[in-house]
């Protein structure tokens, strides 16, 4: 959703380009590298997707819902005129030239670690006359080109996410991610503080680093003593002058340490916000979830925190509905919910998703009972946010 119209825009003929973005804060700065890209390859973005000669759906796969937002836009958009649609990120991957049967109107597929190759892409499609004959698809997958991060596009002014790592590996069995992000693989250090110093020179001031699980992040390396762990990483980005404020996301529970939150609050810079997502205040659940860590095991981690940092904010995610999940495991969730006292929790039914181990497990609990669930949790948490006064802002 890179939302301003690109400087570009004096260059009168250049084709007009919409990106709509779905989904997390990775997939926004996926729609940001994309803007960039073009940019740089003579597009100009624009907010209309009427006005638009290319539109571009940056996708999430994370729940049905999420997909199905996606088919229905596809749907809106007629092809009365003559744009180019691309379909990119999860969904992508996770349909690959399926879509086009889904979707006729679609003419390229791309997914998340093949963006680089839109700007060729749209080449070829454009000295193409219409009606569009030629597909394209691109999910190979592997390694984004480094370059890719480094065009400089932020669509704010001040502030910039920043990727330290892409894909995830931890299989958590209702996830799609390690499915349509691919394996987990850490950008190099030196390449990561390279892109936070340029972005510091356009003037941005502040950063928000990106991982599925920043906490797992080590800097590649030849040798275990060139290599550099998440905690040094932070150091290393406290230090670049000119950067007011940083803070990260997502942790992983079972990479979180108490080395790392020493080190939370030391750095100076560095938001003492948390977004620890626990999932389940059951340990059958979390088990059968394959989260690698147990109620008291979480409990326990809360209460360091809360011993080392001073004036922290906790956030959290829940999914209700698990297979086989019962009154009784929803109740050690509800219960986990009211005695840590988040400041804010981002509350989820459960959807099964294609090639995770949960898909097996059935889907058996009820629509109805999972929206019973789903209120309950998110009425107790809208009273506990109201009493809680902080900033949560990144
Ligand atoms: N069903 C419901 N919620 C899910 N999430 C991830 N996969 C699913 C799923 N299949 C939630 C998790 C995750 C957040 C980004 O989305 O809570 O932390
Ligand atoms: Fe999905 Fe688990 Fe990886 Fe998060 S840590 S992206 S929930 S597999």
């Amino acid at each position: 959703m890179p939302n301003q119209e690109s400087k570009k825009s004096c260059k009168f003929f250049a084709p007009k380009v919409f990106i709509r973005t779905f989904g997390c804060q990775m997939n926004v700065r996926d729609s940001e590298v994309i803007a960039g890209l073009l940019t740089t390859n003579d597009y100009r973005l624009t907010t209309s997707a009427d006005k638009a000669d290319v539109i571009i759906l940056n996708t999430c796969s994370v729940r049905q819902h999420a997909e199905d937002k996606v088919w229905s836009e596809i749907g809106r958009f007629k092809r009365t005129q003559r744009p180019i649609i691309g379909v990119v990120g999860c969904m992508a991957q996770n349909y690959k030239d399926e879509i086009f049967q889904h979707a006729p109107n679609v003419d390229f597929v791309v997914g998340p670690s093949d963006i680089a190759k839109i700007p060729q892409i749209l080449h070829k499609l454009s000295t193409i006359h219409y009606p569009l004959a030629t597909k394209i698809w691109e999910t190979d997958g592997g390694l984004r080109p480094e370059e890719v991060y480094h065009t400089g596009f932020y669509a704010d002014r001040a502030h910039a996410y920043v990727v330290i790592s892409e894909g995830c590996l931890n299989f958590c069995s209702y996830c799609v991610v390690p499915y349509v992000r691919g394996a987990l693989r850490n950008r190099d250090y030196e390449n990561i503080i390279r892109e936070i110093e340029e972005a510091v020179a356009k003037g941005i001031t502040r950063i928000t680093l990106l991982g599925q699980n920043v906490n797992a992040y080590e800097s590649p390396g030849h040798s275990p003593q060139s290599r550099v762990s998440f905690a040094r990483l932070l150091e290393m980005v406290n230090n670049i002058p000119g950067l007011k404020e940083f803070s990260f996301v997502t942790s992983h529970p079972k990479d979180t340490t108490i080395e790392l939150f020493k080190a939370m609050q030391e750095l100076e810079k560095l938001k003492k916000y948390l977004h620890l997502p626990v999932q389940s205040g059951s340990d059958k659940i979390l088990k059968l979830m394959n989260r690698g860590y147990t109620r008291k095991f979480y409990l326990e981690l809360v209460e360091n925190y809360r011993k080392i940092i001073k004036k922290g904010a906790l956030t959290t995610d829940i999914i209700v509905g698990f297979p086989t999940e019962t009154e009784r495991d929803f109740q050690d969730t509800y219960d986990l919910v009211k005695d840590v006292g988040f400041a804010a929790a981002y509350i989820f039914k459960y959807s099964p998703r294609p090639h995770t181990a949960a898909a097996k497990m059935g889907d058996d609990v009820p629509q109805e009972e999972k929206e019973r669930r789903h209120a309950l949790i998110l009425n107790l948490q809208k009273k506990i946010s109201k009493n809680k006064q902080c900033y949560l802002g990144f």
